[in-house]
Parts: C-alpha cells; sequence; structure tokens
C-alpha cells in the first residue's frame, strides 16, 4: 500500500524511468512509484507495467493527485505538462535540464511554480559539481568551462560528422568548440549536461563548452572547471553507462533516485 503522502509518477516509461524504479524496488519500496504518463503514441505494453497506473492525459494525472511527478521523457514533454503540473501545485523533478536553455520555458515555469506554490527541481544528471558553482558564484565566477569526452560512436548523427571522419579518427579531435547556447544547439543530446552546468554558474552565453571525440575512451567523461573569487576548481567524471541503455549514463539515473530522496527527507544533507 501507497504512502498517500509519497504518490510518486513519471512522465515517460524509457530507460531512466525503468532503471529508478528497478532502483527504488531495490532500496526497500520507501519511495514507490505508482504511476506513469505517457501519451498513447508512446504507450509500453500492460505488461510492461507490472502494476503501475498508466495515463495518457494530464488532467487523469492530477485527479490521481500525486505528491510528486518526476518527468524522465523529453524536452517536449517538460513543455507540454510540466507548466500545468505545477500550475496544480503540484511538485515536479525533470531529468530533461537541457529544456530549461529555452529563457521563455523557464519564465513559464516559473509563474507557473509561483501560480500553484509548488515547487521545481532540476537533477544534476550525468554531471557533479554543481553545488560548488552555485556557492562560488555568489562571490563572483570569473570562469566556468565544460568538457565533455565521449567515443567517436557517440557523436554520430551530430554535425561532428559534418568537420570530421569519426569512423576512422585515431586520436583524441576536438569536434566542437564555443559556449553553452551554441553547444545546446548543435549538440541537443548533451544539452542537459552543458544546460545544468550553465544554471548552477554563469549562465549558457558565458560558459564555454569544448567536446572532444576520442578513440581511446570507453566512458563518457565531462570535466568541468571554474575560477572565481572563492578560488579555482576542476572535477572530472567518467561516466558509466546503465546497463540496459548505452546512452545514458547510470549517474544520471541515479541523480534522480537522489532527488526524490531529498524531497521527501526532513533533513537534507
Ligand atoms: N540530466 C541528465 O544528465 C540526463 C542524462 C541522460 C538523459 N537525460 C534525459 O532524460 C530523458 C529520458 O532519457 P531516457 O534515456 O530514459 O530516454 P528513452 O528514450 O529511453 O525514454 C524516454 C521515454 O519518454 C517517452 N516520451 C517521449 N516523448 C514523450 C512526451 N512528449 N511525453 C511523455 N513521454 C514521452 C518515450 O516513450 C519513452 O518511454 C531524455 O530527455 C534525456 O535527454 C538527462
Amino acid at each position: 500500500m501507497l504512502d498517500d503522502r509519497k504518490r510518486i509518477a513519471l512522465i515517460g516509461f524509457g530507460a531512466m524511468a525503468r532503471s529508478l524504479q528497478a532502483s527504488l524496488h531495490r532500496s526497500g519500496d520507501n519511495f514507490a512509484v505508482g504511476a506513469v504518463l505517457v501519451p498513447s503514441e508512446f504507450a509500453p505494453s500492460p505488461s510492461d507495467l507490472d502494476g503501475l497506473k498508466l495515463f495518457h492525459d494530464v488532467s487523469e494525472l492530477i485527479d490521481w493527485g500525486p505528491s510528486l511527478v518526476v518527468e524522465c521523457a523529453s524536452h517536449e514533454a517538460v513543455r507540454t505538462f510540466v507548466p500545468t503540473l505545477l500550475r496544480n501545485g503540484i511538485d515536479t523533478i525533470i531529468v530533461s535540464v537541457g529544456s530549461l536553455g529555452d529563457k521563455m520555458l523557464l519564465d513559464i515555469l516559473e509563474l507557473a511554480a509561483t501560480q500553484g506554490r509548488s515547487r521545481l527541481t532540476a537533477v544534476s544528471g550525468a554531471i557533479g559539481g554543481l553545488d560548488v558553482l552555485r556557492s562560488a558564484r555568489n562571490a563572483g565566477l570569473r570562469s566556468v568551462a565544460y568538457t565533455g569526452t565521449k567515443s567517436p560512436n557517440a557523436w554520430m548523427g551530430t554535425p561532428a560528422e559534418d568537420t570530421v571522419d569519426l569512423a576512422s579518427l585515431t586520436e583524441s579531435t576536438v569536434i566542437f568548440e564555443g559556449n553553452a547556447e551554441q553547444s545546446a544547439r548543435l549538440y541537443p543530446k548533451n544539452a542537459n549536461v552543458t544546460a545544468a552546468v550553465a544554471l548552477a554558474g554563469i549562465g549558457f552565453e558565458a560558459t564555454g563548452v569544448v567536446l572532444i571525440a576520442d578513440p581511446n575512451v570507453t566512458t563518457n567523461r565531462h570535466r568541468v572547471q571554474a575560477e572565481g573569487a572563492f578560488g579555482s576548481f576542476s572535477i572530472e567524471l567518467q561516466n558509466e553507462p546503465l546497463p540496459d541503455n548505452p546512452k545514458t549514463s547510470w549517474l544520471a539515473a541515479l541523480s534522480i533516485e537522489d532527488a526524490i530522496i531529498r524531497h521527501f527527507t526532513s533533513i537534507d544533507v
């Protein structure tokens, strides 16, 4: 029986959502998911749902009375559903953080949360060190730079293909150099991490981004470097993929679980 204060629903039921559900189950079902919202064209089969309620319409989900909704779907899903949820007083966690690169959407979400007295939380996802950036910017940050390194395969189907022969690369090669605004536009699949860094630090225009294709790496690597009045900071992550989905970092799925636990806990440490 679900604790009514922890009535959690998901938007989307792909790799992240399934990994989260399995992980919450392994941790003892203190925070169990009860429902999913997925438009009918993406609907999973009933056997996949394992007893979860399935809604196709956001108004049905609101009637179900979730205490927390977790978006694990797409930038479009944030745009379509999250303002309505927030306006209806439902706290929402989003994993598609790259959607917040759209300033107009950010303003809509802020207004909706104010109107509904609800709260939107963006997960840290595949990246780390955001707490340092947020604290440090209070005294002024001079520079923030993000470097993302992936195997050439991971950049297939991106504008990198126009300038580099990814299939025959033998050494580490820079495929993009610019700011977070440009990289989010050209490399939307990478936009979640660069958006998280930009939002925690000095914004999309001022955040430097370098993207690298390296045939010698097997994990996705993320480096964040910052300098400011506080001193300087550098962090590097080597992320393993989800066991059942090589395109998604395991850490990103784990960060959703952490955000849920922190949402319900009385002592946030
Ligand atoms: N913050 C991060 O670091 C980070 C890391 C990896 C992925 N992500 C984001 O998380 C999201 C989910 O990733 P995933 O690996 O689970 O993807 P996935 O493709 O495996 O699953 C997405 C699910 O959402 C559903 N969906 C698609 N569009 C929808 C819509 N408009 N409304 C409702 N449901 C919709 C699909 O049917 C599918 O079930 C993506 O937006 C991805 O960019 C964020």
